[in-house]
């Protein structure tokens, strides 16, 4: 089962490159996209970041079989030519890990510094996790559907379990019902590559990246909600219930937008055409409008949208700036609005802690002449 190549499908046991990636972890692999490297609609397989708690599994096809059972009238366990040779949903979605843009809160936090890029945007095909619910006869009783990777580990965050836990995280029953939720096979056309999953995930359009869960090996239907580690003590946060703070987990995508061009910090010629570039996305809400300002949020001028509304979808945008004549240092802002009225927070909301990291960025930068540069 472990490390043995079958050679039934071409990419079983391709690495994505990290050429291009930013290590923000070297083993497990935790990589992030350079993210003025943005630029297609759909991101190339080998620019997608990867999150991995930990260790890649090598799944050998031969042997895998997905177990489906709990609340369920017939239990089944099927093997990867079954599921492939299932009718399949093709879905584009855009999957970002909750802690993107973790390097900007301050004070620091714990956890990968991930600068913009553990976000990304791919074209996912698979079977819709209803049609593998609707054979197992899914129990009208269940309220949560738990899929488990076969990853494990001990976990690099306070509270440790006592011992090895696999990667597990559920999705509630009416999101498991959704058409969009896939258990995928391929990514951007081609079978998925072992960072990302190989040789079956999950893909949980709308929702932050730790639902979509890799190496999928068990799916398990709930009558209660479940408690587990990347539930509760991770990928959790503060809400009230009653007037008292509540751990819930970690679901919807929030509204952002994030600038890929200029850089950070990028020095820019005084007096001249520079496009500001980037990307906004939702959740569960389609975005509707951009805007950017280059004085640090005084005026906001609206940009232009290079991508249709498309749920699930990030839309690209630019922006024509001409940049300032006075030398200096400039803070440039992008924030998006939604088809329900909502606006990018100004701040980090702390009772998302070290996650959810959707208020208006500053990306900072110089206008300084090349001359004076050069001296
Ligand atoms: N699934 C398993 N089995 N193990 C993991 O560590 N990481 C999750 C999710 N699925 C993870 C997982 C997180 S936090 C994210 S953001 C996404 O996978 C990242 O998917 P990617 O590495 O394909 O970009």
């Amino acid at each position: 089962m472990i490390g043995k190549k079958s050679g039934a499908h071409e990419n079983e046991w391709h690495r994505s490159s990290p050429t291009g990636l930013v290590i923000r972890q070297k083993d497990p692999p935790n990589l992030e996209m350079p993210f003025d490297q943005l630029d297609s609609f759909l991101t190339p397989t080998e620019l997608f970041y990867i999150r991995s708690h930990f260790p890649t599994p090598r799944i050998d096809v031969a042997d895998y079989r997905l177990r489906i059972d709990g609340a369920v009238g017939n239990p089944l366990a099927l093997s990867y030519e079954e599921l492939r040779g299932m009718r399949t949903e093709t879905q584009i979605a855009t999957l970002e890990c909750a802690g993107n843009g973790r390097v900007f809160l301050v004070p620091q936090v714990r956890g990968a510094q991930w600068q913009l890029g553990a976000v990304g945007n791919a074209e996912w095909t698979g079977v819709p996790l209803r049609t593998l619910m609707d054979r197992a006869e899914l129990e009208d009783d269940a309220c949560e559907i738990v899929l488990e990777g076969a990853d494990q580990g001990i976990p690099a965050e306070e509270p440790k379990p006592p011992g090895p836990i696999s990667y597990a995280r559920s999705v509630p029953r009416e999101k498991a019902a959704q058409p969009e939720v896939l258990i995928a096979y391929q990514m951007n056309g081609r079978d998925l590559s072992g960072d990302h999953g190989y040789p079956v995930r999950a893909i949980v359009p709308g929702h932050y990246g730790m639902a979509s869960v890799k190496w999928l090996t068990r799916i398990t239907a709930v009558r209660e909600p479940f408690q587990g580690y990347w539930q509760t003590s991770d990928y959790a946060y503060w809400d009230a219930f009653d007037c008292k703070p509540v751990r819930r987990p970690l679901a919807e995508i929030q509204l952002k937008s994030s600038i890929a061009r200029p850089r950070v910090y990028e020095t820019l010629s005084p007096d001249q055409e520079c496009t500001v570039f980037g990307a906004a996305w939702g959740g569960e809400t389609e975005v509707t409008e951009i805007a950017v300002s280059s004085d640090g949020g005084q005026v906001w001028t609206a940009a232009q949208f290079l991508d249709p509304v498309r749920r699930y979808s990030w839309r690209r945008w630019r922006f024509d700036w001409l940049t300032p004549k006075q030398p200096g240092k400039y803070t440039l802002l992008a924030r998006a609005k939604d088809a329900l009225g909502h606006v990018q927070p100004p701040d980090h909301d702390w009772n998302y802690g070290s996650y959810v990291i959707d208020h208006v960025l500053p990306i900072e930068v110089f206008v300084d002449d090349p001359v004076r540069r050069e001296r």
